[in-house]
């Protein structure tokens, strides 16, 4: 097989077709009637994660705030022949979030994958940023990974789990009018770092993947606010474009599954080089 080059800057084509089918082709079962919970299942990444861990045997439990959207993922599933049961949860609603919890160890078992992807973001001129954005990133962000952890922990200690949370190229390094978005997946890279150290040895494992630019709806909420300077952005783009959620997925998947059971605390970028 050739390596895969893509520079379709979201454009998708060729290259991204060549990458979606190079992942499905490395499909095996590592999730064998195993509970995962995934959250912002209803597209993009969440989707990806879903529909790959269902393709390994998971029993997904697939969560998202918008009901039509995390439905038509699980038809999907379904469709292919996976299991999946669609859950509307905000992440950011403590009672959502643990009501939520109760259903998916009642329909489906008790959690051992627990993947947090739900995730908003948005450039702002910092000075001008409205307090309610700079609250609801930071709770969508950060507050909700640690209520889906909060809830599915007990579970996860009981019977043994791994965590996988989606942070981003910015939480390792500073991107311009992006203040709440850096600042949430820093927060989220280190609240998942503490996790891994406070339950090392009990059986849960929390890892971080860290995407690059991926070829999803969230790019299109990412528009510059008025008299930004593009160029301050430059260094946010790769050669290599953007990604497939397939190729996040792929990464998720193995942090999820046994094959990374020596590895906690630990981050991995999926970013086509931006943070070499
Ligand atoms: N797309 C990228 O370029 C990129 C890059 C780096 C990191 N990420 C991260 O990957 C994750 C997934 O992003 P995506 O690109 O797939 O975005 P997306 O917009 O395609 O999907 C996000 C999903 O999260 C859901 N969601 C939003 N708020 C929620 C809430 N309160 N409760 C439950 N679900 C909620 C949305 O309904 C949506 O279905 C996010 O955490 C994002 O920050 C994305």
């Amino acid at each position: 097989m050739s390596p895969i080059q893509r520079v379709t800057l979201g454009q998708g084509g060729d290259e991204h077709e060549a990458a979606d089918a190079a992942m499905a082709g490395m499909v095996i079962a590592r999730f064998e009637g195993r509970v995962a919970v995934v959250t912002g299942a209803g597209s993009g990444i969440g989707r990806g994660v879903a529909q790959r861990l269902a393709a390994e045997g998971a029993l997904v439990a697939a969560l998202d705030v918008s009901t039509d959207a995390v439905v038509e993922t699980v038809a999907g599933i379904v469709a292919s022949g996976g299991t999946a049961v669609a859950y509307t949860c905000d992440v950011t609603s403590e009672t959502s979030v643990a009501d939520t919890m109760a259903s998916i160890v009642t329909d489906l078992g008790p959690p051992r994958v627990v993947c947090n992807v739900a995730g908003i973001g948005g450039f702002f001129h910092t000075a001008d940023m409205p307090f309610d954005r700079w609250q609801k990133i930071l709770a969508v962000n950060l507050t909700g990974p640690f209520l889906v952890c909060r809830a599915a922990l007990p579970h996860l200690l009981e019977h043994g789990g791994s965590i996988v949370n989606v942070a981003s190229n910015t939480a390792l390094m500073g991107q311009a009018y992006s203040a709440a978005y850096c600042a949430s997946k820093g927060g989220l890279l280190m609240f998942t770092k503490a996790l891994a150290a406070e339950y090392l040895g009990k059986g849960v494992r929390a890892n971080v993947v860290a995407p690059g630019g991926t070829d999803t709806p969230l790019l299109g909420t990412f528009g510059l606010p008025e008299g930004a300077d593009p160029k301050q952005l430059t260094k946010i783009m790769t050669p290599m474009g953007f990604s497939t959620p397939a190729e996040i997925a792929a990464s998720i998947a193995f942090l999820a599954s046994d094959e990374s059971s020596y590895t906690t605390g630990a981050v991995l970028s999926v970013d086509g080089g931006l943070t070499v």
